[in-house]
């Protein structure tokens, strides 16, 4: 088992990474009206590159003007975005740090009083935080031209300097609407059995890959299962096989908790890392997330075969987890956090009150 503190490199381009930390991506809300990285934001994620994360990627940020999920969500849909995009990847890159963009499309939770549209979909859906707002079936020329511009993102973010992307395959939006049964009930090439619902992606990663140069790292997030969706872990194992044939540098699996476990064949109770690496046998590097926080939960991903380990709360209340976990027994404060700790850690008023909505993770003030 590696040294999270170790160097990496991915296998087909060779780029290294510094050490095996990623700071996954977090939504923050900073970004401004118009999808421009703000300061605010720029400032958050260079600390981190400043704090030592091998990786740094950005919020999930959307490939079209109308699959925007949120308010403050971060733009890479147009060519305005491009100079915040490289003021932020020039930084990371003089700090030592590898930069990805995370790209997006929110399809069914795309709502349409931020976009002004009917939010689209694998196939007519809704779900209960669209309060009862319906999506619409996607058409093929509309498909094909998502498709182009998730490419069209990616060129873009590695025209502005970043080291590469990560597809969000994962969390129910559009990219898993298609893969799962329950929200992809086409019957033409872009449905059916898994294969068909895999096509939205297979072809997404096609065009990035035609749109980028070779050394441009591109990856993709999944979940291993999703039940609204009807998205099961064999059938996300098969498809992040797939993923490995045709060519990504690495597999993010979101697990939420690093610590659940499935049962396999025999009943033996397996970790969700360890069912990823066991089916991809060290084809692919593996990054794995969720409730990763000090030294011991670092060494038990790592033990289950992940590659790089990725945090999102310990990286929002320490900007420099990867240092803090270079002490022996290292174990970095948990939640909750004052105002005052989160502000210094980088967080602007805006991010801090997004956070209050996560459980715990604030103190409120009087
Ligand atoms: C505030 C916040 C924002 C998030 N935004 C994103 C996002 O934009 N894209 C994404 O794939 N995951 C997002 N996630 C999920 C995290 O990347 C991560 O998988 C999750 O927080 C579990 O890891 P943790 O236990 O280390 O926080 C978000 C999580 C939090 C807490």
């Amino acid at each position: 088992m590696a040294d999270a503190l170790s160097e990496f490199s991915f296998p087909r381009t060779g780029l290294t990474v510094r050490n095996r930390t990623v700071l996954a991506a977090l939504t923050n809300k900073q970004s401004h009206e118009d999808g421009v990285l703000s300061q605010e934001e720029h400032h958050w994620l260079t600390m981190r590159g400043e704090g030592g994360f091998g990786i740094v990627t950005t919020a999930a940020a959307n490939v079209t003007e109308h699959g925007r999920g949120w308010e403050g969500e971060l733009g890479v849909w147009s060519d305005h975005h491009v100079p915040g995009l490289s003021h932020l990847a020039s930084k990371l890159s003089e700090q030592g740090a590898v930069s990805l963009a995370q790209l997006f499309h929110g399809g069914m939770r795309s709502p349409s009083n931020l976009t002004g549209v009917q939010p689209v979909s694998a196939s007519e859906n809704t779900e209960p935080s669209m309060k009862g707002i319906v999506a619409r079936e996607l058409t093929h020329v509309e498909i094909e031209s998502i498709i182009l511009a998730f490419g069209s993102a990616a060129a873009r973010c590695e025209a502005a300097g970043f080291s590469g992307v990560e597809l969000h395959g994962a969390h129910s939006y559009l990219i898993s609407q298609f893969l799962g049964p329950k929200t992809n009930r086409r019957s033409d090439q872009w449905g059916g059995n898994l294969q068909g619902r895999t096509m939205f992606l297979q072809r997404i990663i096609q065009e990035v890959r035609a749109q980028t140069s070779h050394e441009f790292i591109v990856g993709v997030r999944l979940s291993p299962t999703i039940q609204d969706l009807g998205i099961e872990l064999q059938e996300t194992l098969e498809v992040a096989k797939w993923c490995t044939d045709w060519g990504l540098d690495f597999i993010h699996v979101s697990c939420w908790d690093v610590f659940q476990t499935l049962p396999d064949t025999n009943g033996e109770e397996t970790s969700l890392t360890k069912w990823f690496s066991n089916h991809l046998d060290g084809k692919i590097p593996i990054i794995t997330t969720g409730k990763i926080w000090d030294g011991d939960d670092v060494r038990f991903a790592m033990d289950q075969g992940a590659d790089l380990v990725g945090v999102g709360r310990a990286g929002i209340a320490h900007y420099d987890w990867p240092q803090q976990l270079s002490e022996a027994d290292a174990s970095p404060e948990k939640p909750p956090f004052t105002v005052e700790h989160l502000k210094q850690a980088g967080l602007s008023d805006t991010f801090v009150t997004y956070m209050s909505r996560w459980n715990g993770f604030v103190i409120p003030q009087d």
